[in-house]
């Protein structure tokens, strides 16, 4: 099966930062590194890196092509990746709790046309898996024509937005929100996330772990966290999703697609960067045995 990514791809300027900013504040960085990120793009690498094939539907400019080759290198299906305008850019600073705060500029990734959608989609087999994320154009209509393949439709919501989630709503079999979207999402909508009527919504609480929603079982599961000491949580829940939507593709159970996204989100948050270091199987492998 495959996975398609309709998703951002940027260029990531860290600065690390003794703490974030305050409004008004000029702050000295201590150091600055770029790097491959954008939610999309991680998503693909995690979703890769855990040995899903994976198809990315986006947009550089010509000054992000190195973008595509390192997302090629990574073992991700480039050829829908289109060249328009000017890449994307994230400023993030990440401070010494490994907390951070994100500026982005969309550019390139809001410049997709339905046409490259439905290019891509065209070789999709019933039952593939296509993600999204707010950080592109494009939702609804792919979130459509998706769903009318046979495509299983998967969400992210972030960067939230009310108007873009309600716009994929009728279309989605999982959701992936954070406690902060979830609480956004149910004040926005009137009821709880898992009365939305979706099949499978995943809420990440961070530190704390994840539950996953089930409409048809009625049922819900939590799962604890891996206790580690984070030196950057930026990218580890798009590492989640990733991992989560992969494990599905191979045929895993919720419950184990869960478990191993968990491990490979653990490792992410005591790395710095995005998704040049996003952990590939050997590593979770590696780190918690089995
Ligand atoms: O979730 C982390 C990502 O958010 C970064 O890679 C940045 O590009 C922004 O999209």
């Amino acid at each position: 099966m495959t996975i398609y990514n309709l998703g951002s791809i940027n260029a990531d300027i860290f600065y690390r930062v003794p703490h974030l900013p305050m409004a008004g504040e000029t702050l000295s960085a201590v150091s600055m590194e770029r790097g491959l990120g954008g939610k999309g793009a991680n998503m693909s690498v995690a979703a890769a890196r855990a040995a899903a094939r994976t198809v990315h539907i986006g947009a550089v400019g010509k000054d992000g092509l190195w973008a595509k080759d390192r997302l090629t290198e990574f073992g991700v299906d480039t050829r829908h990746i289109h060249v328009a305008g000017t890449t994307g850019h994230a400023i993030i600073n990440v401070d010494d709790q490994g907390e951070n705060s994100i500026v982005l500029l969309a550019g390139a990734n809001r410049e997709i046309t339905r046409d490259m959608v439905g290019a891509a989609l065209s070789d999709a087999s019933v039952g593939d898996i296509l993600v999204m994320q707010n950080e592109t154009n494009a939702q609804a209509e792919a979130a459509k024509m998706a769903k009318d393949l046979g495509l299983r439709v998967a969400y992210a919501a972030a960067p939230f937005e009310v108007a873009a989630i309600e716009a994929v709503l009728p279309y989605l079999d999982f959701l992936f929100v954070n406690q902060v979207e979830a609480e956004q999402l149910s004040i926005a909508m009137g009821k709880a996330v898992h009365d939305l009527g979706i099949e499978h919504v995943i809420v990440t609480l961070g530190s704390k772990g994840s539950i996953w929603y089930n409409q048809s079982l009625s049922a819900s599961k939590r799962f604890a966290s891996h206790k580690v000491t984070p030196v950057d949580t930026t990218g580890a829940g798009d590492t989640f999703t990733g991992y989560v939507l992969a494990g599905l593709d191979r045929g895993m159970p919720m419950e184990q697609a869960i478990g191993l996204a968990t491990k490979a989100a653990a490792i992410m948050v005591t790395r710095h960067g995005t998704s040049d270091v996003i952990p590939d199987l050997k590593d979770v492998q590696d780190h918690f045995g089995g």
